[in-house]
């Protein structure tokens, strides 16, 4: 490479894996307003402006009232295939390697909708994107938390047929008052089913869901995890085990987890030793894809290269792929580090 280098562009070019990003999340404004035309579904708003308006939330559940109802526009497979494949399409156009997303079954079956519809879109995305660019993917299927947990339990056996193809299962949804414990023998079966597991933790909600996710659920990553940094003794848990963390920093600047983006804590989980990896969450919502995110905390914490680095070599370390896989993205991002120049 010729001349120096911005953070932006060092960004762009880095090999990464995203591993915390809801498809229902990353309908953009422009797809959603064909959806809603094309199924015929009455929406609040006129026109895309009128409903990027309405992108101003006050805290997470504010974001889950317009976010459950914006997954009406999805009724066939075909409206499922195009929101997976435009994400994915993006991701690569962001360096991703491979992702990981998660779907809300509840959302979509809870209305009438067959999950075999839901995953015959999705599945059929994640095909074409592997073979189309290259990419590889894999879905997790979130369990929402404020629903009881008979019905995850249901989720999950309703999931069966396709367990070849799912990577595991997670928990999302409203936080606070709906602790991982509610949910504690959901997890022991997916676990017993040899799926990977996930949660949600420590986004609203306290040190001690992130505790109990670990202990009580044994969730391989913890997802956002913000809150463990009230508890000392949690973060040196974390890091000795090197647990990951799926930190979404634009999703914690739009639902108010933090005030500004320099006082957000990325920094200071690295600093902790934490496994710590940048995300974007929900994109379409939250003002951006993953390279904002890590191009946004570059800027407001002043991140060095070197940690944009092992950002990157942290996804890679979290994902759940198979030790080739692993190994050819840590590659590609050490050859990335060796043509790259230094930035100005
Ligand atoms: N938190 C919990 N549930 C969610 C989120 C989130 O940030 N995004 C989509 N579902
Ligand atoms: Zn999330």
């Amino acid at each position: 490479m010729q001349g120096a280098m911005t953070p932006a562009q060092f960004i762009a070019g880095l090999p990464k894996a995203e591993l915390h990003m809801h498809i229902e999340g990353s309908i953009e404004a422009p797809l959603f307003m064909k959806l809603a035309r094309r199924n015929q579904v009455a929406i609040r708003w006129e026109t895309e402006a009128e409903l990027l308006a309405a992108y101003s939330f006050r805290d997470l559940q504010a974001f889950l009232d317009l976010y459950y109802d914006g997954c009406r526009v999805l009724i066939h497979a075909q409206d499922y295939y195009e929101v997976t494949r435009e994400y994915l399409q993006r991701a690569h156009a962001d360096g991703v390697m491979h992702a990981e997303m998660f779907l809300g079954p509840q959302g979509h079956t809870l209305r009438g909708i067959a999950l075999a519809t839901v995953l015959e879109g999705v599945l059929g995305a994640m095909d074409d994107a592997r073979t189309q660019d290259g990419i590889t993917s894999g879905l997790i299927l979130v369990a929402q938390r404020h629903r009881p947990e008979a019905e995850a339990l249901e989720l999950l056996q309703q999931a069966m047929p396709w367990r070849e193809r799912l990577l595991g299962f997670g928990l999302g949804g409203a936080e606070v008052g709906h602790p991982p414990s509610k949910f504690a023998e959901f997890f022991r079966r997916c676990r017993a089913e040899r799926f990977h597991v996930v949660a949600h933790a420590g986004e609203e909600g306290p040190a001690e869901y992130v505790r109990e996710s670990i202990e009580l659920l044994q969730v391989e990553r913890v997802d956002h995890g913000n809150a463990c940094l009230q508890d000392p003794a949690l973060v040196r848990l974390l890091a000795e085990r090197q647990i990951p963390l799926t930190v979404c920093p634009l999703s914690n600047l739009k639902l108010n987890v933090v005030k500004s983006l320099p006082e957000h804590p990325l920094k200071k989980m690295l600093d902790a030793g934490l496994r710590v990896t940048v995300n974007s969450d929900d994109p379409s919502y939250f003002g951006g894809y993953v390279n904002d995110n890590y191009e946004q905390c570059q800027a407001a914490l002043g991140l060095t290269r070197s940690e944009l680095v092992t950002l990157a070599r942290n996804s890679v370390l979290a994902a759940f792929v198979q030790p080739q896989r692993r190994l050819a993205m840590l590659a590609a991002i050490d050859a990335y580090q060796d043509r790259a120049d230094d930035w100005a």
